[in-house]
């Protein structure tokens, strides 16, 4: 095989490797997710490299469907693979395409789609849009087989944004607990996820993504993941062997990928306003980035243990902590009485000291 190497790093589709080589696919993967927007962006991209302050991928105590020490592991283990493989675009897109097929008009779990783990079955992997995920797939498989109680519901999206935040991306604050699906028979319908050269594209755009219950925002943010990777003829159909996704704002040209879908964020004047202020401010392209991603990796998914039942245990927490100190957060008066007391002691305490004076 011969390997052309990213850097020391092979490529996920090493395969396909000859297809590597533009300039930008020789940037170390740290500084990869900033170009989309931030062509003038002033700070440095370090800053939101994985280890620092901020968000965590694994923070949430949400994850009885997975457990959290399997959860913590196996994102250790991502970032092995990320060290070794350059897979962090097909991951994000592995993620993203679990995700969005969530329509939010059907109330019923799984029947409304989103981030289930669906697309590890082979029906769905087969849809059109889905082409090559399968390779995403089996780099994953051994870590899915290592930490049997990770679902791959969570494990598709732990791999997404950790594969964001090793890109140097921004920390994406995620939750974990999602239910998987069990069957092919589970997964959605073909034809939920976006076209890129539809006949008018801010419309399909908006039509797709609005059914997810996302907004011309979030569209725009989240359309910088296109930062990331790019577009293979023998899969998607766009692009040709050597073009990849880059800063299409300013380098637009006959070589470079432009997707239609994408170009619209900058002709579109309610996506453009968004367009144009991330090409300016790479702080608020990440943040908002960061938001949308977390949304995006929640819709549609089924909680273990779900919202209610973890409030349920919070709330038994609090009443604990309450009962701790002789209050109950039922009966708020009884800590008033104990404030009263603490009030008089205090009064008498004073004026005490003031006789005794
Ligand atoms: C806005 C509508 C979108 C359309 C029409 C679209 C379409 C596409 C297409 C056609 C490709 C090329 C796939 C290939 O040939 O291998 C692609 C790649 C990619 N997409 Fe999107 N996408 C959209 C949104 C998103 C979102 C929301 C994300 C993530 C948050 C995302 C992440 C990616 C990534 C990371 C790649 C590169 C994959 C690789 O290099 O292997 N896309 N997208």
């Amino acid at each position: 095989m011969d390997m052309l190497m990213h850097g020391n790093i092979p490529r996920e589709d090493d395969e396909e490797s000859s297809f590597c080589r533009s300039e930008e696919l020789r940037l170390e993967p740290a500084s990869l997710f900033a170009a989309f927007y931030c062509l003038g962006a002033k700070s440095s991209l370090r800053r939101f490299s994985s280890g620092g302050a901020g968000y965590s991928t694994v923070s949430s105590p949400k994850c009885a469907a997975s457990s959290p020490e399997q959860l913590k592991s196996a994102r250790e283990d991502i970032k092995e693979l990320l060290k070794t493989t350059f897979c962090h675009p097909i991951l994000v897109r592995l993620g993203w395409h679990d995700a969005g097929t969530y329509n939010k008009n059907i109330e019923e779990w799984p029947q409304r789609g989103g981030a289930n783990g669906s697309l590890r079955f082979e029906i769905e992997l087969k849809h059109g849009a889905n082409a090559g995920l399968v390779n995403a797939l089996k780099l994953l498989q051994p870590i899915k087989d290592k930490y049997s109680s990770v679902t791959y519901a969570d494990l598709f999206q732990l791999a997404s944004a950790t594969a964001i935040e090793e890109a140097g991306g921004p920390k994406i604050p995620m939750k974990y607990g999602r239910v998987d699906v069990t069957g092919p028979e589970q997964c959605p319908e073909e034809g939920r996820l976006p076209d890129a050269g539809p006949p008018s594209p801010a419309a399909h755009l908006r039509e797709v993504f609005y059914r997810m219950g996302l907004n011309d925002k979030e569209i725009v943010a989240l359309s910088g993941a296109h930062t990331l990777g790019r577009s293979r003829p023998d899969r998607s159909g766009w692009g040709k062997p050597e073009t990849k996704y880059t800063d299409i704002k300013e380098k637009r040209d006959e070589d470079l990928l432009v997707l239609p879908t994408d170009a619209a964020l900058f002709e579109d004047p309610s996506f453009k306003e968004y367009a144009e202020k991330y090409a300016e401010d790479k702080d608020a392209f990440f943040k908002d980035y960061a938001e949308a991603h977390a949304k995006l990796s929640n819709l549609g998914a089924k909680f273990d243990p779900t919202e209610k039942e973890l409030s349920e245990s919070m709330k038994q927490k609090i009443r604990a902590e309450y009962e701790g100190f002789g209050g109950s957060p039922d009966k708020p008066l009884q800590s008033n009485y104990f404030l009263n007391i603490m009030i008089v002691i205090a009064v008498l305490a004073y004026v005490t000291s003031l006789v005794m004076n």
